[in-house]
């Protein structure tokens, strides 16, 4: 286990474990007293709808005196089964006390604009309270989504934040601008000194690469039977150009903030990488090809270690075992075999991704 992580861990383990509460927020902001809040029944005239399949809160959409909120309460039990999990409720209050004061601040307050308000949010009584958003998940994508998307990554990981689960579930939009609001993986980190909040040890892990394997390769999975080759390769196309150039100013910025040699050279292997791949149509495949194994992989591995799997686990297993089977030896001249896959040889990284079938099978989410 990565050291810096294990200490992220037990320090949030010990928080929960004692009696020191974090409050975020006014509480003129609560159209009810909090308490009332936190033990509103859902058979309230206030509530206006109940979406219960959350991992780790129940989330409730109330109209209280014809204004809309979102009133996220802690579940006894998350469904994630692991620290990270269990954690989440903690982290994400710990995250909307952060990004609440850059909201709050006027020098900051535009770079955040696509990160939902938080009118209040108290740890012990386990709620978070925001504005409910008139949106949609996301069904589409475009140039100016991905804009969004990664402006906002940028503008987080400056301030040192990283999140890590862009997911469908986790982004709204309303059909001019995106909006987050989950922050249960987001975590801090030195953007100078580290890649990510896993400190120099998993250097695959980056914004681009979360809103890839979380999202867009699940995405194009998905709908892989109504979009061409063409389509799917012009949508990443697409994605890797707004990708380029925001990481090429946060190039900038990490050179002009004397960040460390090796963030310096990992982010320029990545525009390197990137823009010998936008050069033509053959390099830009083998890239996609490679990118979407690993995103599968590692998504994977996410649904495997929190043992919360679904219909959509097995889909991208079968795509991984149909890849490996296929094209095993571009994958490994295109680095797409990371962490123990680089070690397995094609059999053998077959036969790991069958029997994660059969676990995927026992990890199905009721
Ligand atoms: N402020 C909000 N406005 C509108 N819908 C929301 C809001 N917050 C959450 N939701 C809806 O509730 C779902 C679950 O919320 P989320 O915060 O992602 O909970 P979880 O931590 O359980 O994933 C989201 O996918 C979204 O559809
Ligand atoms: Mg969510």
């Amino acid at each position: 286990m990565n050291a810096i992580v294990e200490q992220r861990q037990q320090a949030q383990l010990r928080f929960q474990q004692g009696e020191q509460n974090i409050v975020v927020g006014k509480i003129e902001n609560c159209p009810l007293p909090p308490e009332e809040l936190a033990s509103l029944n859902l058979n309230s005239p206030y509530v206006v709808e109940v979406f219960d399949d959350g991992l780790t809160a129940t989330v409730i959409h109330l109209c209280i005196n014809g204004r809309h909120y979102n009133l996220k309460r802690r579940r006894a039990e998350a469904r994630v089964q692991n620290i990270d999990g269990e954690t989440s409720f903690l982290n994400e209050v710990q995250r909307r006390q952060d990004l609440q004061a850059l909201k709050d601040k006027a020098s900051t307050a535009a770079a955040f604009k696509h990160i939902v308000t938080t009118l209040y949010a108290d740890y012990r009584l386990g709620f978070i309270l925001s504005p409910w958003i008139d949106g949609k998940p996301l069904c589409s994508f475009s140039r100016e989504i991905f804009r969004q998307i990664f402006d906002t990554m940028f503008a987080l990981e400056q301030v040192g934040l990283m999140e890590w689960d862009l997911c469908p579930g986790n982004i709204l939009y309303d059909g001019r601008q995106i909006y987050l609001f989950d922050f249960g993986y987001m975590y801090r980190f030195d953007p100078l000194e580290h890649y990510n909040s896993d400190g120099l040890a998993s250097p695959a892990f980056h914004a681009v690469e979360r809103l890839e394997t979380r999202n867009v390769f699940g995405y194009l999975l998905r709908y892989q039977d109504v979009m061409t080759a063409n389509d799917q390769l012009a949508l990443y196309r697409e994605l890797k150009e707004v990708g380029l150039d925001i990481y090429t100013q946060k190039l900038i910025w990490l050179k002009q903030n004397f960040a460390h040699p090796s963030v310096i050279h990992w982010q320029t292997e990545i525009i390197e990488r990137w823009e010998y791949a936008l050069d033509n149509d053959r390099s830009l495949k083998n890239l996609f090809i490679a990118e979407s194994f690993r995103s599968h992989c590692l998504d994977i591995q996410d649904d495997i270690s929190g043992k919360s799997c679904t219909p959509m686990t097995l889909k991208r297993i079968d795509k991984v075992i149909t890849m490996a089977a296929t094209v095993y030896l571009q994958l490994q001249n295109n680095g797409a075999l990371l962490f123990d896959n680089a070690t397995l040889d094609q059999l053998a990284l077959i036969k790991k991704y069958q029997d994660y079938r059969h676990l995927a099978q026992q990890y199905q989410l009721k």
